[in-house]
Order: C-alpha cells, then sequence, then structure tokens
C-alpha cells in the first residue's frame, strides 16, 4: 500500500509559521486604540491576496502564452473570485466610525495604501505603468526591483495580443512589437478583430468577457474604496500626501483595457 506516513515534525503551525505570522500586528496607538488592531489586520489580508493576486496573474500570462485557454480562463476565474472577496472586506472596514479611526490615525504618520508596491504591481502588469510610481521606492529594495521588473516587462493585454496572434487572427506587428512601458492605447483594427471574435468566436469571446470582468473588478475595488475613504475622513488629505478622496476620484472610470468596453456599442 502506498500509504506515506506523514512526517511528525511538520503540524499547522510550523508549516504555516503562525508564531511569526501572529507576531506581526504591532498597533503604534497608546493603549492601544482598540480599531487599529482591524486596521493592521485588514491591510496585511489585503497585501497576502495581493500577492496570491500577483502569482496567479503571472499563472494566467504564462498560460496564454502556452496557448491554453482552457486552463487560463480557469485561472481568470480565481481571480475574480479573489477580486470579490477584496470589494467585500471593505464592508469590514467601514464598520470603524471617522472617530475610531480619528484615535489612531496620526500614528499612521506617512503611511498609506498609496505606498503598496504590490498594488502597483498588479497595475503595472494590467498596463497602467507610470515611472513616477517605481522612482517612489528607495533604489535597491525589494519593491524598487519589482517594479522596475514589472515595468519592463509585457503587459496582460499584450500577452493577450500575442495569444490573438497566434490564433490566426491579424494582429499588426506594431501592436506585438510596441513599448510595453507605455500606455494601452484604443485601436480601431484591434477593435474589429475582437467585433470578429465576439460574433464567431466563441472560446476567445468568453476569454474576453473574464478580461472585462477583471477591468470591471478592478474597478469596483477603487469606486468602493473611494467610498470608504469619503465615509470615514470626509474632504481631508491623505496620509500618503496626496488631496484624499478628491485624488482618489481622479482614478474611477479609467478602463484596463480599452477596446473591450469601445466595441460594445458596435456589436
Ligand atoms: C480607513 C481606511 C482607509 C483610509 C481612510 C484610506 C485612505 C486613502 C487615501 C486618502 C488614499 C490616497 C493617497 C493618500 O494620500 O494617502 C489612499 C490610497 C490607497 N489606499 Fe487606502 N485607505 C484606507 C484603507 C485601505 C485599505 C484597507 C487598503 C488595502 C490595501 C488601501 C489601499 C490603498 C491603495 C492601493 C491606494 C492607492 C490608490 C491609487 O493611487 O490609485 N486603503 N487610501
Amino acid at each position: 500500500m502506498n500509504d506515506p506516513q506523514p512526517n511528525a515534525a511538520v503540524t499547522y503551525g510550523a508549516y504555516l509559521k503562525i508564531d511569526e505570522l501572529l507576531s506581526l500586528q504591532q498597533p503604534r496607538s497608546d493603549g492601544p486604540e482598540h480599531d487599529e488592531m482591524l486596521f493592521i489586520i485588514i491591510h496585511q489580508v489585503y497585501e497576502l491576496w495581493f500577492k496570491e493576486l500577483l502569482h496567479e496573474l503571472d499563472r494566467v500570462m504564462a498560460l496564454l502564452t502556452a496557448d491554453d485557454t482552457a486552463r487560463a480562463q480557469h485561472t481568470l476565474k480565481r481571480i475574480l473570485t479573489i477580486l470579490k472577496v477584496l470589494v467585500a472586506q471593505l464592508d469590514i472596514l467601514e464598520t470603524m466610525t471617522p472617530l475610531e479611526f480619528l484615535s489612531f490615525r496620526a500614528r499612521l504618520a506617512a503611511a498609506s495604501g498609496f505606498q503598496s508596491d504590490q498594488f502597483r504591481q498588479m497595475e503595472f502588469l494590467l498596463g497602467a505603468k507610470t515611472a513616477q510610481a517605481v522612482e517612489r521606492f528607495p533604489e535597491g529594495t525589494r519593491a524598487r526591483r519589482a517594479l522596475e521588473r514589472r515595468y519592463a516587462e509585457p503587459t496582460l493585454w499584450d500577452a493577450f495580443l500575442q495569444y490573438l496572434s497566434r490564433e490566426g487572427y491579424r494582429v499588426d506587428r506594431a501592436h506585438l512589437v510596441r513599448d510595453v512601458t507605455t500606455a494601452i492605447e484604443p485601436d480601431a483594427d484591434i477593435q474589429s478583430i475582437l467585433i470578429t471574435i465576439y460574433r464567431r468566436d466563441p472560446k476567445n469571446a468568453e476569454l474576453c468577457e473574464r478580461l472585462v470582468d477583471l477591468d470591471e473588478g478592478f474597478q469596483e475595488w477603487r469606486y468602493r474604496h473611494v467610498k470608504m475613504v469619503e465615509r470615514t475622513i470626509g474632504t481631508k488629505p491623505g496620509t500618503g500626501g496626496s488631496s484624499g478622496a478628491p485624488y482618489l476620484r481622479t482614478t474611477l472610470g479609467r478602463n484596463l483595457f480599452p477596446d473591450l468596453w469601445e466595441i460594445r456599442g458596435h456589436l
């Protein structure tokens, strides 16, 4: 019988490094203030999910490059499910009143989600890149190196266009060798390919729909985050140095994959 004995040294706590994990929540307020624990844990949980999302997004890129449509779709489904959890988690933070947040806000000093390099890495992978976002992180740090790498790498949209080209669609060479550090601009030729896909190619039309889900899911998080910020700090500036909610509102309504939205009016 092939029934390996469980390794006696591996326990739940050892495998998951529970002692280390539980030592990482260190409130800075005196007392400490009750709600600071929630604030720390929710951000740490977000960062863990960001790590998992990057892991899965890298996988989607690799599966598209390997022309494995079915598994790319499957992985996108997982990503979308995680995104829904990320949006839902904001409900928990909204149980914290403005006064409860104020009880420890000063202790955050300049710390802000604005400085989340993993969030920027996701934006970069999805095509929203800026050199300034890289330069905000000190040279030589893990965050800076990760962002420099992702800045230079193709985006998910680039991997998708390469995939479509191998699927037999006539994607102009200019798109396949484009400067991947620049923004993804809407393009009439790509739109006509996408219209053909939606009309005649159900397999790839499904893939397109999952990309629209991803784009919408990301925007949904942004919208819910702004509303949460508005109800918690109103018109006050952010700890990260921006104008706060007015800045965050400028990030709303920007489609990651503009061609997929543009074609909807022409189908
Ligand atoms: C009480 C809770 C929160 C408040 C009041 C808040 C407030 C803000 C504000 C004002 C900004 C704008 C930048 C700045 O000047 O700081 C910002 C950006 C950001 N926050 Fe939050 N935030 C909260 C919770 C969270 C959570 C739980 C996350 C999850 C990681 C998060 C992630 C981000 C990200 C990624 C940005 C950058 C967005 C962008 O530049 O597009 N925030 N937040």
